[in-house]
């Protein structure tokens, strides 16, 4: 079969790969049939998650059919249409216990990671019963994909965390595809106002298309000011970090109203500032969490009846053999306009 797999820092390669086998009663075999690229992805390939060793294939995010179950699997069979998690859960251990599948201890982030992914033909998805979902027939399994991320992931770090409320006032910093998530499922709740921030003129114009009350560019505007104007100098309510920078995170702490919460859903590389000397007596909360997609049966029903329209995140389309090609483009995404690409094999 054919993989796309990573080479170390910068490099990468479509090349030919042993298909995967069953290698515990509780694996399944997933034949490929769409799969995307996320920003997770461009971090390996910078070298800045070393774990991931020369050989791995890529991706963590997909829907596919069964195409061999172990003899431990009862719930899917071949032919079956199935997503799959980008969270892989054992559903025994004591975090998967407590609902918390990102730390599953014989699990959690391992897809395209600690274990070949599904940027490939054919991918071995461990606990398959725990980890993947059937996908009802006549779905649109494109629109199903996005919620292999980043949909929890911008509901479940940014919205849950970010306890959004009915009239609540949010700013969303960051409009790539995760804010756009956490944007698309903050209105479950009926906010009163969202604002999102983000440079990129074109995220904004999406922003304000799938819901956005205001946009701020703030390459050009004072955006902790524009923030205090719309709010009655009070700040927001919930503010969701969605970028994974220092000046983003000093940001959302300048942004929050007292009583409000910081969320935080960005992966950080380096360390950020703190600012208790202003942020002591706010009675605010930060929080931080990896995706456990435990929301995933939820969003698949909003995604099913109408009322979520992931569809609206994927941009560009590519055939899976020209995956290269596909991570040029979202490499270029403030050029190429890409949010999400979807590569079919077919
Ligand atoms: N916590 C989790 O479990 C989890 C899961 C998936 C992704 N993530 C992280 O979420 C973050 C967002 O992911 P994405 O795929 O949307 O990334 P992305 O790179 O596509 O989007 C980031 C956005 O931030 C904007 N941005 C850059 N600098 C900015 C600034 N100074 N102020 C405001 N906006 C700025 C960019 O223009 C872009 O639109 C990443 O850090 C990603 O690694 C976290
Ligand atoms: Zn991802
Ligand atoms: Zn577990």
């Amino acid at each position: 079969m054919k993989a796309l797999v990573y080479h170390g820092p910068g490099n990468k390669s479509w090349e030919e790969k042993e298909k995967p086998v069953i290698q515990k009663a509780t694996d399944a075999i997933v034949r490929i049939t769409k799969t995307t690229i996320c920003g997770t992805d461009l971090h390996i390939l910078k070298g800045d998650v070393p774990e991931v060793t020369d050989g791995r294939t890529l991706g963590h995010e997909g829907v596919g059919i069964i195409e061999e179950t172990g003899e431990f699997v009862t719930k899917f069979r071949k032919g079956d249409h199935v997503l799959i998690s980008c969270i892989t859960s054992c559903a025994v251990c004591d975090y998967c216990r407590k609902g918390m599948y990102s730390h599953c201890e014989n699990g959690g982030w391992i897809l395209g990671h600690l274990i070949d992914g599904t940027q490939a033909e054919y991918v071995r998805i461990p606990y398959a019963d725990t980890s993947m979902y059937k996908i009802p027939e006549n779905s649109d399994e494109e629109a199903l994909v996005m919620l292999s991320d980043i949909l929890p992931t911008g509901y479940e770090c940014g919205v849950l965390n970010g306890k959004i409320s009915p009239g609540d006032t949010v700013a969303i910093v960051g409009a790539g595809p995760v804010g756009l998530a956490a944007l698309l499922t903050a209105q479950f709740y009926s906010p009163s106002m969202v604002i999102m921030i983000d440079p990129d003129d074109n995220r904004l114009s999406v922003s304000r298309k799938m819901g956005a009350t205001h946009t701020i560019n703030n390459k050009n505007e004072m955006a902790v000011e524009k923030v205090f104007k719309l709010t009655d100098n009070k700040g927001v309510d919930a503010v969701i970090e969605a970028v994974g920078i220092q000046a983003t995170f000093e940001l959302c702490q300048s942004l929050v109203a007292p009583g409000g919460r910081i969320a935080n859903v960005g992966v950080h590389g380096k360390s950020v500032e703190l600012h208790l000397e202003t942020l002591w007596g706010k009675n605010i909360t930060i929080t931080t969490r990896l995706v456990d997609t435990i929301s995933t049966p939820m969003l698949m029903k909003t995604v099913q009846s109408g009322k979520l329209n992931s569809k609206q995140l994927i941009t560009h389309r590519f055939k899976l053999f020209e995956i290269v090609e596909a991570y040029n483009c979202f490499e270029q995404a403030s050029k190429e306009k890409t949010l999400k690409v979807i590569l079919s094999n077919n």
